[in-house]
């Protein structure tokens, strides 16, 4: 059974913003002929959309169990930074009701993708088009999101109950650069939901920080924690 609708042009997208989904002889392909050359042009043509959408649709019910046992996702509003194409928001607006999603993303493709710690945050795979019609393709309903581009747009100002940012915010750009705008936007029941490499420094920045997934072994070598209670707001 299908679960997921996607394009050629999103599925593309998707191995670029979870490199987990490539399989063999496209990880071959991405060493022989560089990263460069393997994003602009193997990944148009050597995909298969189908199996990405089921493989991206499993990955996404995996992560979204790592927090749904922490977290109340009814009747919230949650602040979603690098949502990448928003599988996790698709399935959390599934399995909850009356949630409101504002999704703060970058709207290009680096020429050259690196993976990793980016100190200039210049680093993005994403379109913002293609984000919307994603999740409009898949039976979210408009009034449910709105979608920013984080270099463009002014960002949403409200308090949250939720922020969200799965392998973004920290493993690959540094908190500080949202530091100032989450203290204007949460309140001390605002939970905020990351992977990082180094959990304990954010004892130093909030009350309270708890690991809901270690993750030692996978590329994505890191934990996830729930923080919230900024200590110095
Ligand atoms: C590794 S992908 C993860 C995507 C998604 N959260 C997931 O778990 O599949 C990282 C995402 O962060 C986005 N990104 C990079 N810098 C950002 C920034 N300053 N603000 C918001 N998103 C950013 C990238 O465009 C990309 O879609």
């Amino acid at each position: 059974m299908k679960k997921i609708f996607l394009e050629r042009e999103t599925a593309r997208l998707i191995i670029l913003q979870r490199i987990e989904l490539l399989n063999p002889i496209l990880k071959k392909i991405r060493k022989l002929f560089g990263r460069y050359l393997f994003s602009s042009f193997f990944s148009k043509y050597f995909i298969n959309p189908r199996s990405i959408a089921n493989q991206y649709y499993n990955l996404m019910e995996k992560e979204f169990k790592t927090i749904n046992k922490n977290i109340d996702f009814n009747n919230k509003k949650i602040l979603s930074i690098g949502s990448g194409i928003g599988g996790l928001e698709l399935i959390i607006n599934k399995k909850s009701s009356s949630s409101f999603f504002d999704i703060v993303e970058k709207n290009y493709v680096s020429k050259k993708i690196k993976y990793g710690w980016d100190k200039n945050n210049q680093e993005a795979y994403n379109n913002l088009q293609l984000l919307e019609s994603f999740l409009l393709n898949n039976g979210m309903e408009k009034n449910c999101f709105e979608i920013y581009d984080c270099d463009e747009d002014v960002l949403p100002e409200k308090k949250f109950d939720i922020i969200l940012s799965l392998f973004s915010l920290d493993y690959h750009y540094d908190f500080n650069i949202y530091l100032n705008y989450f203290k204007k936007v949460s309140d001390e029941k605002t939970m905020i939901i990351f992977d990082t490499i180094r959990p304990d420094h954010f004892k130093n920045i909030f009350k309270n920080v708890v690991i809901l997934k270690s993750d030692q072994d996978t590329v994505h070598r890191s934990k996830r924690i729930v923080c919230n209670k900024f200590i110095d707001n």
